[in-house]
């Protein structure tokens, strides 16, 4: 026996990984681009991190942390926050999480019931409509417009507001389209969420992970508005599997009140996140390195190579990712003939030719007829998966 609600979960990005098993089964060679971890690729974490989380382990730092976070670590992220985005944030407005999985998971939990609706960019990364759906809430998707270099469509956020939206949520750089919102559209949401005195969640996981245009923090753009970022230390630090992430609360004039000691509720009950982790990731904001930067410059590569590479295939248009390590393109199925659909696609191309991708559909409505691939295997392994893909569309 088994709840509707967890009946009702779906998560592309993890289903596809269980159809890659079995074709792997049968021999075949897999070409994951289809999850977004950097370090199951060449980008390995680097020692001095692995290191921080031996020495806290050994160094007695293995109990049940402060349920807000080692107040240390609060400490280290409310200076951080200063110094990237000259944000003013108290080390108290500040929780730890478990991945931003749990932030998400605990916003949502704490934020609606009952059909409120939470407004999400559409497409849209699946846990946001997941968790709405479970928390028996509408995950209400704004379209991002796939002609204005996936820019959201301001008019149609604005008409999807009403007296049951509970939050508007930014993701950017963007998951699946790897695209930012522009510092102007950033401004303009701001603008409607104070119109409609409604909190912005801000879902900021790849700052660090841009290639031409500086990351613009909605929180730093809001005079007023109550700004929630996300941020964690999976993809900047390499440490997807610590399970380390933070939520801060970008709050002026103490509108969230009741909403944060709602989520310390919470927190308290699942006791902490990892204290181990806590520790390792003071050291690492007290000494950046510059492992961000290099992957950085290794991703910029095989973006430009990915790109060129997608958008010179028939029956293929893409916007160029100017963040995080997704590209999301557009499939024509009518020109291309044999696929009724991006899931038919995705599965056909995964059991003909190995390679695993993500079909748009799992990013809601809005991502129908797209594909995401990653671009985090080395350029070798593009070229191999650019000319398996060119031969079997062919
Ligand atoms: C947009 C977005 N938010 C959150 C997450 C989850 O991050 P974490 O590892 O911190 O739980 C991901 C992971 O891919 C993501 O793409």
């Amino acid at each position: 026996m088994v709840a509707q609600r967890i009946k009702e979960i779906s998560y592309a990005i993890r289903e596809i990984a269980a159809v890659a098993n079995k074709v792997a089964k049968s021999g075949k060679k897999i070409y994951h681009l289809n999850i977004g971890d950097p370090v199951i690729f060449d980008f390995n974490t680097p020692r001095y991190i692995s290191q921080a989380l031996a020495d806290a382990s050994f160094g007695g730092k293995n109990f049940y942390v402060d349920s807000l976070g080692a107040p240390e670590l609060r400490e280290e992220l409310s200076k951080s926050l200063t110094q990237n985005y000259n944000l003013n944030i108290n080390s108290n407005d500040i929780l730890v999480t478990t991945g931003v999985t749990e932030a998400i998971f605990f916003l949502i939990a704490a934020m609606i019931e009952n059909k409120k609706e939470l407004l999400i960019p559409g497409p849209s990364y699946p846990l946001y409509i997941n968790y709405a759906n479970f928390f028996d809430g509408i995950p209400v998707e704004y379209g991002l417009d796939e002609s204005n270099d996936w820019e959201p469509d301001i008019d149609d956020l604005r008409k999807k507001i009403n007296e049951r939206t509970q939050a508007i949520l930014i993701c950017s750089p963007n998951n699946p389209t790897g695209v930012m919102f522009s510092e102007k559209m950033i401004k303009q949401i701001i603008d409607i969420a104070g119109e409609y005195d409604i909190p912005i969640l801000s879902d900021e996981i790849y700052d660090q992970i841009i290639y031409e245009k500086p990351f613009t923090c909605p929180a730093s753009l809001s005079k007023d508005v109550p700004v929630i970022g996300l941020n964690g230390f999976s993809k900047t630090h390499l440490a997807t599997g610590w399970r380390l992430g933070y939520m801060y609360y970008h709050d002026p004039e103490n509108k969230l009140d009741e909403l944060k000691e709602g989520i310390a509720k919470m927190a308290r009950a699942r006791l902490s996140a990892s204290s181990i982790a806590q520790y390792a990731a003071i050291e690492i904001l007290k000494n950046p390195g510059t492992h961000t930067k290099e992957m950085v410059g290794k991703l910029k590569e095989r973006r430009d190579y990915s790109y060129e590479r997608l958008r010179k295939i028939e029956g293929i248009t893409c916007v160029k990712a100017n963040g995080a390590f997704y590209l999301f393109p557009k499939f024509d199925f009518t020109e291309l003939g044999k696929w009724k659909d991006d899931k038919e696609f995705v599965i056909d191309l995964l059991e003909t030719t190995g390679i695993c991708t993500v079909y748009g559909s799992g990013f809601g409505e809005y991502g129908r007829g797209h594909v995401r691939f990653t671009f985090l295997p080395n350029l070798k392994i593009l070229e191999t998966v650019y000319n398996k893909l060119e031969n079997f569309i062919k």
